[in-house]
C-alpha cells in the first residue's frame, strides 16, 4: 500500500534505491519524475547481493501529483535540485520535511534559504548505487548515510529511517560537518580522476597524479581549518578511499566520460568560493578547474 505522505523526487540511481528501500520497510513512496510519463505504475527492481526484489510504485510528475507532500527525499543532482523543487512547490505541506541527498555543498544551503518555512535536512551518504536499466537499481556498495536538519531545531521528521531500515541511516546534529568531510575528500579525488580519466586507485601512482593529489589535500586542509571545521586526518582519509575504492570510477569521471555536466561546481567550485571568502590561497584547485574546463569538463 502506498504511504500518502512520502515522495521521492528523481528516479535515478539514488531515487530508485531510496524508493525501493522505503518500499522494503513498507513505506511505499510515490516517485516523482521530471517529465510526464505514460507510465503510472512501475515494478521497481532492487538488486543487492545477487538477489532481486520488486516493489510496485506509483510514478507521478509535477503536473499529476495528487495530494500534498509531508516527507520528501530529493535525489536529483545538485545542479538540478532547485528547479526540481520549484516544479513541485505547490504540493509541499507547510510542515513538510525535505531530505536532500546531493553530494557537494552549496545546493543544500540554497534550498534551506529558499524553503525556510519548511524543515530542510541534508544527508551525506557513502552508499553506492547505479541503474543498469530504468527503474532497475543495483545497490553496489553498502555504506552509511548521515542525516541532520540544516535549518533550526527540528522534530524528528525522519525517525522512521533510523531503525529497521535496509539502508544504514544515522542522525548527526551538526550535519554540515559531515558534508564538509565528504566534500573535502571528493575535492581531492573526483576532479583529478576526471582530468586523468582514471580509476580512483590509479591516483596513487607514486608519480604526477599522486603529487597533485597531495597538493590538493594540503590546500583543502587549509580551507577546512580557516572555515573552523574540526581537524580531519584528510591525507589518510583520501588515501584510504583511493585504496578501498581502487577499481571504482568516480561519479565525476563517469559524468565527464559521458559528456554530462558534473557536480564539480558544488565540490571544488564550492571550496574555491569558500577559500576566496576566507582569504586562503588554493592555486592547485584553480589549476585543476582551469584544466578541466579547457577539456570541456564542467
Ligand atoms: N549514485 C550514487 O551511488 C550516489 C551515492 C551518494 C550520493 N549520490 C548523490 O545523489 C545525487 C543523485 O545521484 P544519482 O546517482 O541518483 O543521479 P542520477 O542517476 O543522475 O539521477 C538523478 C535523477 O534526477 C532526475 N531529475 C533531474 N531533474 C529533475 C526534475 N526537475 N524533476 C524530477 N526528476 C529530475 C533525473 O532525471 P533525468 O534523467 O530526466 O535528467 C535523474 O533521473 C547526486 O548528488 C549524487 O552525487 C549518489
Amino acid at each position: 500500500m502506498h504511504c500518502d505522505k512520502w515522495f521521492v523526487l528523481g528516479a535515478g540511481s539514488m531515487g530508485c534505491l531510496w524508493a525501493a528501500s522505503l518500499g522494503h520497510k513498507g513505506i511505499i513512496p510515490r516517485l516523482i519524475l521530471r517529465a510526464s510519463s505514460e507510465r503510472q505504475h512501475v515494478a521497481l527492481k532492487l538488486r543487492s547481493d545477487d538477489q532481486a526484489q520488486y516493489f510496485g510504485v506509483d510514478v507521478v510528475c509535477a503536473r499529476t501529483i495528487n495530494g500534498s507532500i509531508d516527507r520528501l527525499v530529493v535525489c536529483t543532482k545538485a545542479q538540478d535540485t532547485l528547479a526540481a523543487l520549484h516544479s513541485i512547490e505547490p504540493y509541499l505541506n507547510d510542515n513538510c520535511h525535505i531530505l536532500l541527498l546531493q553530494n557537494g555543498m552549496g545546493s543544500q544551503q540554497t534550498v534551506a534559504q529558499r524553503y525556510a518555512n519548511h524543515v530542510v535536512w541534508a544527508a551525506s551518504s557513502t552508499d553506492g548505487a547505479y541503474l543498469p536499466a530504468p527503474f532497475e537499481v543495483c545497490h553496489a556498495g553498502q555504506g552509511e548515510t548521515w542525516i541532520g536538519p540544516l535549518t533550526g531545531v527540528s522534530t524528528n521528521g525522519f525517525d522512521e529511517l533510523l531503525h529497521n531500515f535496509r539502508l544504514t541511516v544515522r542522525y548527526h546534529p551538526a550535519i554540515e560537518e559531515k558534508l564538509w568531510e565528504k566534500l573535502a575528500i571528493n575535492c581531492c579525488i573526483n576532479g583529478l580522476t576526471a582530468l586523468f580519466n582514471c580509476r580512483n586507485g590509479e591516483l596513487l601512482d607514486g608519480g604526477v597524479k599522486q603529487s597533485r593529489l597531495d597538493r590538493l589535500v594540503v590546500e583543502t586542509c587549509s580551507v577546512l581549518h580557516a572555515a573552523g571545521m574540526p581537524a580531519l586526518p584528510l591525507h589518510d582519509r583520501v588515501y584510504g578511499v583511493c585504496q578501498t575504492t581502487a577499481s571504482n570510477i568516480s561519479s565525476t569521471c563517469r559524468d565527464a566520460r559521458q559528456g554530462r555536466a558534473t557536480e564539480l561546481p558544488f565540490i571544488n567550485g564550492f571550496l574555491i568560493d569558500k577559500a576566496r571568502s576566507l582569504d586562503v590561497a588554493v592555486p592547485h584547485h584553480h589549476t585543476l578547474m582551469t584544466q578541466l574546463r579547457s577539456r570541456g569538463i564542467r
